[in-house]
């Protein structure tokens, strides 16, 4: 564009502008152009790039990687169920199979008999966590099962889809990358077909990687900070909380995963303001900061008044509700983002939370804090749950076992 300084518009100043201006704007980008422009230099190694696609998360342990595991930006969930045929043999069979899939694709090999193995050398921090619902446990022979293993109990504002809810197994499929999550979801079915059939497939996706710092809470579809509060992983807290000890011991080791699909009305959020969408949770919108603080990790004050002699935090906000005084009603959550394409009649948005919780007891964790919910949440005017599932997550296994052998072995 013709300019004040360069009334001419020349040639050689709008393609400087269009191919490396900005190069040009500091002392420091002058250098580093005219460096990367000698002639001698040009068969300089260049240095690898650092990609993110290498990362790799271990697979073998005493946990099961993909509960205290940083979330990845993509998630899939799979839950089969079991075919008629399939007994407890059949199961240990499935069961070693889907392991040594799942030890390959996490550190970047393929699958036995993989078809595109060059789609597994990116595993991008790829994890693969396998749940066993009632139906598997049941199946499985198993002397003992935890008693909070079978669906929820009812609550007002469900309005459950078949399509969405139960199962007998679940695969937790995540990484960083999109095209690693179909091909492991894709190996891990095609191993699966001959002892179960598909039940449902939900997927979800947070921030990409390198968008935000790897600290920042994210964001849901409301614009909300979702995740403030959750016990951090390595912490006495954590330990307590997520991970079962003492129930039964095929599950020492390992926790319970909840997940319900929560539709949100973003159409229907819209019509609300900042201050009636910040009084619906107790939280800021920019910051995610307490409504009576300042930062994100601020305590929340839930005595404090406002000049009128109202609560600041009210006692219908979502955090008041989600919040409990007894240190052992705590969950994790790890929530993913869903947005499924708009209906094409209305094109209004299908979007929500694929809300995931894990914790040791479901029970006595879990259940209070929906029952509370369920009673009094402002955030249930737009949000509706559609789908719900529990399963038991068992224990991680060694390089010479596979994840079930403490149920099936
Ligand atoms: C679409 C549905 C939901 C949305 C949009 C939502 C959003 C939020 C937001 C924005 C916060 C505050 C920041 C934070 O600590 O993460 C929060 C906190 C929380 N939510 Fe939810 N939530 C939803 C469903 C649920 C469900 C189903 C449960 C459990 C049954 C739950 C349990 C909690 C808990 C335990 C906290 C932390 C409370 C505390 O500060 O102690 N949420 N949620």
């Amino acid at each position: 564009m013709p300019g004040r300084d360069n009334p001419g518009g020349s040639q050689l100043s709008r393609r400087h502008l269009l191919l490396g201006g900005a190069v040009g704007l500091t002392a420091a980008g002058a250098a580093a152009a005219a460096v990367a422009s000698r002639p001698e230099d040009h068969d300089a190694p260049t240095p690898p790039e650092a990609l993110f696609g290498d990362d790799r998360v271990p697979f073998h342990g005493t946990h099961q990687a993909g509960v205290a595991t940083p979330p990845p930006a993509h998630v899939a969930f799979v839950a089969l169920d079991l075919l008629a045929q399939t007994d407890a043999t059949a199961l240990a069979r499935l069961m070693r199979i889907l392991t040594d899939d799942a030890v390959r694709l996490t550190q970047g090999r393929g699958a036995l008999a993989d078809t595109e193995p060059e789609l597994a050398t990116s595993p991008a921090r790829l994890t693969v966590t396998f749940g066993f619902g009632p139906g598997f446990v049941e199946r499985a022979g198993a002397a003992a099962s935890p008693s909070w293993l079978r669906p929820l109990p009812a609550f007002g504002i469900d309005r459950l889809e078949d399509r969405w809810s139960g199962g007998d197994l679940l695969l937790q499929v995540c990484a960083d990358d999109p095209l690693t999550v179909a091909h492991a979801v894709r190996m891990l079915l095609k191993d699966s077909r001959t002892f179960t059939s598909l039940r449902w497939s939900q997927r979800g996706f947070r921030r990409a990687h390198g968008t935000e710092p790897a600290t920042a809470t994210v964001r849901n579809l409301f614009g909300q900070v979702d995740g403030t509060v959750n016990p951090a992983p390595g912490t006495d807290d954590f330990e307590r909380l997520v991970w079962s000890h003492g129930q039964v011991p095929w599950l020492e080791g390992g926790t319970s995963l909840v997940l319900r699909r929560i539709a949100m009305d973003l159409d229907r959020w819209d019509l609300v303001d900042r201050a009636g969408r910040e009084s619906a949770v107790g939280r800021r919108l920019d910051t995610g900061a307490p409504l009576t603080g300042v930062a994100e990790h601020d305590e929340p004050d839930f005595d404090a008044k406002t000049p009128a002699g109202f609560p600041v935090i009210a006692d219908y906000s979502h955090l008041r509700r989600a919040r409990s005084d007894d240190p052992g009603q705590k969950i994790l959550r790890r929530a993913y983002n869903y947005d499924d394409e708009p209906g094409t009649d209305d094109g209004v948005s299908r979007s929500g939370l694929l809300f995931a919780a894990y914790q040791a007891d479901v029970d006595a964790q879990f259940v209070p804090i929906q029952r509370r919910l369920d009673e009094l949440d402002l955030l249930n005017e737009w949000t509706t749950p559609i789908g719900s599932a529990v399963f038991a997550i068992p224990p991680g296994c060694q390089a010479d076992g596979f994840v079930g052998d403490t149920l099936l072995a």
